[in-house]
């Protein structure tokens, strides 16, 4: 993104994004379902996916439309229903929601507002709108409540109404299961990249020892092996809280997986299908990720793990933007954007690789990491405590990489989501690591 510095031809890339997102948008609701499934709640872990669709309207009204350009409100009726901090997701159901028409003209009015205030906007000498940043902020988060919408889509009952596009996804054998990273500094998160939200910030040296990491996150047919071996039955693989956990929800399998024999189906987006054996492995929670490591010998990488394997060049010391290097994603180096409904198989990407050869570290899955969310030395909340720090501590765990439905625009490098340990809905698998040892050095 933005990597070309001239004024016009950062508005119009602004344009074109909030065009785009609006598409997409519009694609998980309006375009494919009726005023029943818009306004019905699919899941109690999920909004209304009407809601969504008036949130985003509304946060576009609070930064571009209010703040940024000082206009009066368009709606302040709605401020309160449509506050993510108000009423939790399986509540909102019952909330005096705009329908999906009204809905629909709402965020209309607001986003032709939000247009002319891009046109007038100056761009530089004001924090808020350097770079574009709340600009870009805005896109991200429009971009980021679709992929929350395809996961109420997976969840949803009924006839499909989502197909998913199969453009090529070159692959090639990987050289070896796993490489080693060895032990020194390196940048860690950014201080430069103009669209990175608070908790990217600052770029800040962080200290490794030698590790490994596989060179592709874990197959279904490797995590089939740990199911079928009886590891949901084991506690020895399982974290006090994992097992806990495990037996109390009577987890068996990744969420959507249907024995079928001795075999496995799944469905997903409304279609029985067989589990593809060399696709990554997704909806499955922290806890689980975290025990089948352990069953492989292996465990968890912790963030700063991931993201050196990810950006670090041991020939220049510095950190990429992507593990391949600077240039944007595109579509023969990771998949992102949604269109494909699915992870593409292990091993995808080669151009898509990080210095050290680890691929598909962009895209495909959400990749559960041990660490928990934490601000970053010198982190300043920016620019509002609801973003990122409202949820700093020890409850939530971070996940890293993007997955197939996360656009480019939300998903780079430095990209840190997060979520409760507990949660499957997400389009989350995972890699293992383990510590290197002195043979290894
Ligand atoms: C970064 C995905 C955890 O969905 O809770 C959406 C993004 N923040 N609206 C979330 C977000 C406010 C956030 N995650
Ligand atoms: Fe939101």
């Amino acid at each position: 993104m933005l990597t070309d510095r001239s004024e016009g031809s950062l508005r119009d890339r602004i344009a074109d994004q909030l065009v785009a997102s609006r598409r997409r948008t519009r694609a998980l609701t309006v375009d494919v379902l009726d005023d029943a499934e818009l306004t019905a709640q699919h899941s109690p872990l999920m909004s209304p996916l009407v809601w969504d669709f008036a949130h985003v309207g509304s946060q576009e009204e609070l930064w571009l439309v209010r703040d940024v350009g000082g206009l009066e409100p368009v709606r302040p009726d709605l401020d309160e229903i449509y506050d993510a901090f108000r009423y939790l997701r399986r509540d909102r159901v019952s909330l005096p929601l705009l329908g999906p028409g009204e809905a629909a003209r709402y965020i209309g009015e607001v986003r032709d507002k939000a247009m002319d205030v891009l046109e007038r906007a100056p761009l530089a000498g004001r924090r808020l709108t350097e770079g574009g940043f709340v600009f870009g902020m805005v896109i991200q988060h429009e971009q980021q409540h679709s992929e929350t919408m395809l996961a109420t889509h997976q969840l949803r009952g009924g006839e499909p109404v989502l197909s998913g596009a199969e453009p090529a996804a070159p692959w090639a054998p990987t050289a070896a299961a796993e490489v080693l990273v060895p032990a020194g500094e390196f940048v860690m998160g950014t201080s430069v990249e103009p669209w990175a939200l608070d908790n990217e910030r600052p770029a800040h040296p962080v200290s490794v020892p030698a590790f490994w990491i596989d060179t592709v996150p874990v197959r279904n047919a490797a995590y089939q092996a740990f199911v079928d071996a009886g590891g949901y039955a084991d506690p020895q693989w399982w974290s006090v809280a994992g097992w806990a956990h495990r037996q109390q929800a009577g987890l068996e399998a990744p969420l959507f997986w249907l024995r079928d024999g001795d075999t496995w189906q799944r469905r997903r987006f409304g279609r029985v299908e067989p589990v593809p054996a060399d696709e990554p492995v997704q909806h499955v929670c922290f806890y689980e990720a975290e025990a089948y490591a352990r069953w492989a010998g292996k465990r968890l990488p912790t963030e700063a793990e991931w993201e050196k394997a990810a950006r670090h060049d041991p020939v220049t010391g510095r950190s990429r933007r992507y593990p391949w290097g600077d240039a944007d994603p595109d579509p023969g180096r990771a998949n992102l954007g949604g269109a494909r409904l699915r992870p593409a198989p292990a091993g995808s990407f080669p151009d898509g690789a990080s210095p050290y050869g680890a691929r598909q570290l962009i895209g495909d899955v959400w990749e559960w990491t041990s660490s928990d969310f934490a601000g970053y030395p010198g982190f300043e909340a920016y620019p509002y405590r609801g973003y990122s720090a409202a949820f700093f501590g020890t409850e939530y765990k971070v996940l890293r990489g993007g997955s197939w439905a996360t656009d480019p625009v939300a998903c780079r490098g430095t990209f840190r989501n997060w979520d409760y340990p507990i949660r499957r809905q997400i389009f989350a698998g995972f890699r293992c690591a383990r510590d290197a040892g002195p043979e290894d050095l």
